[in-house]
């Protein structure tokens, strides 16, 4: 007979363990661990043979005699997805697109199915046949060989994947689909597991290139797509923050490309929208002399890109001021006041400080430190920041200005979009030819110098 064995799993990481645990030894999060049913192992057991009873032989292949194949691949109208995939969708690749509920993974895949001329099953769990449909309308986009397939089970999503032999499979979502030999319900660590595994086979053995949709949360409480990074080829995050329209493909991991590249959208009411040249939309096009904003020159992947940081100091009516950063780090922010408060002597200690960086894009270089310290003193004094001026720069904690990466290719997107001056780190200036550039570069040493040069 059938022995039902349990198990508990963490569904942040999919550690496992026979008991109850309340912190995940692995991944060290709390709460995580839920008991599901592991469907009976006896007859694997069984199988499962030890190394001398072996009949089969397994020869390895001498690395030099296999055969280089120039990965073929499929590039797509989208030169976004092309870019993050590094080069196109390569045959028999695995690809997992993350992203919180509501961002656009359904409306970006059905976009891709939609627009490239190949054969396409879309495979959803999670919306019906005539809601996609309504979708596609709305994009106005048909592709006539493009199947859809409303279906958790996996076993028979794969058999009619296996009939119908698809250029590409889209499966929509990863949580909703159920193994019929697995006994716990769908979306959870072992089902996830398991469905994950079956595509990855099938995807590697008919060479069919297959994107799966994961969700995360935000506290990243459903078993989620975290396990399934050792088992796809490729995991691209679909970031952005709901309110904005802007949206970032970032690669997380990538088998067949670097991971450096990232994909800009922008969400309109009929679908998703390349941006090709981030920089012209980031800043705002205000062109009145308002005080409280500073241009950075940041590097997001491998693209250079001009953002906006905008700040509002005001006086504390509290006792304890109030410190808020929207697509900035909070305690970077913090770190930054005390800075300026000790190497400036300006009041910040007193303030209630808010600062937000335009488009709701969350930036991770810190090369936007310099801008952001010129937007908070800024807005501190009242005194307007020049709009035709840019930086990029670290703040250190002695208040020194350092040098950051790339530092050309920043001065360069400086330069073409016609500003006038960009500051950057003393400690970058070597090696600079200023006579190959319009845009003057002025180089700063410490905080105290922004307060001589730019506030005088
Ligand atoms: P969706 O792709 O369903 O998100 P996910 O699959 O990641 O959960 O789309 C989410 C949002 O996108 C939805 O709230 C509406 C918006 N949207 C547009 O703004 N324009 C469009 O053309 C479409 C299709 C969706
Ligand atoms: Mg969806």
């Amino acid at each position: 007979m059938a022995k039902i064995k349990k198990a508990f799993f963490c569904s942040e990481c999919g550690a496992q363990s026979a008991k109850w645990i309340g912190k995940c030894p692995s991944c060290e999060s709390w709460n995580t661990y839920n008991e599901e049913i592991i469907s009976n192992e006896t007859k694997q057991e069984k199988q499962r043979s030890s190394w001398d009873n072996n009949k089969e032989k397994v020869l390895p292949l001498n690395l030099a005699e296999i055969k280089s194949e120039n990965t073929a691949r499929i590039t797509t109208h989208d030169q976004e997805l092309n870019r993050v995939l590094g080069g196109g969708i390569v045959y028999g690749s695995l690809v997992l697109v993350a992203g919180q509920p509501g961002i656009g993974k359904s409306t970006l895949l059905l976009q891709i199915a939609t627009s490239i001329k190949a054969k396409i099953l879309y495979v959803s769990g999670e919306e019906s046949a005539e809601q996609i449909k309504m979708r596609a309308d709305r994009m106005k986009m048909n592709n006539n060989d493009c199947f859809i397939l409303t279906e958790i089970n996996i076993s028979k999503i794969l058999q009619t994947a296996e009939k119908m032999n698809p250029d590409i499979l889209i499966v929509d979502s990863v949580q909703t689909l159920s193994s019929p030999f697995i006994e716990s319900a769908p979306g959870s660590v072992s089902q996830i597991r398991e469905c994950t595994a079956e595509l990855q086979k099938f995807a590697k053995s008919r060479q069919i290139p297959t994107f799966i949709i994961g969700h995360i949360t935000k506290e990243g409480s459903i078993a989620g797509p975290k396990l399934l990074e050792h088992i796809v080829d490729v995991v691209l995050q679909f970031e952005g923050d709901r309110n904005y329209t802007y949206r970032i493909l970032r690669t997380l991991k990538n088998r067949f490309g670097s991971t450096d590249e990232i994909g800009i959208y922008e969400m309109m009411s009929n679908g998703l929208r390349e941006v090709a040249n981030p920089s012209e939309l980031l800043l705002s096009q205000n062109e009145e002399r308002l005080s409280g904003s500073a241009i950075a020159s940041t590097i997001e992947g491998l693209r250079p890109m001009l953002i906006e940081a905008q700040a509002l100091v005001t006086a504390s009516v509290y006792g304890t001021p109030q410190r808020s950063a929207t697509g900035y780090d909070a305690k970077r922010l913090n770190m930054l006041l005390a800075v300026l408060e000790k190497r400036c002597g300006l009041p910040f200690g007193q303030m209630d400080v808010f600062l937000n960086m335009a488009g709701g894009l969350r930036v991770s270089d810190p090369s936007i430190d310099l801008s952001v310290i010129t937007a908070l003193i800024s807005s501190l004094e009242n005194i307007y920041v020049n709009k035709h001026i840019c930086f990029a720069g670290e703040v250190g904690l002695s208040g020194e200005i350092r040098s950051v990466s790339r530092i050309e290719q920043r001065i360069q997107e400086a330069d073409r979009l016609g500003f006038e001056t960009i500051y950057i780190s003393k400690f970058n200036a070597k090696g600079i030819d200023q006579k190959k550039y319009n845009v003057e570069i002025k180089t700063i040493a410490k905080v105290d110098d922004l307060l001589s040069d730019i506030f005088a």
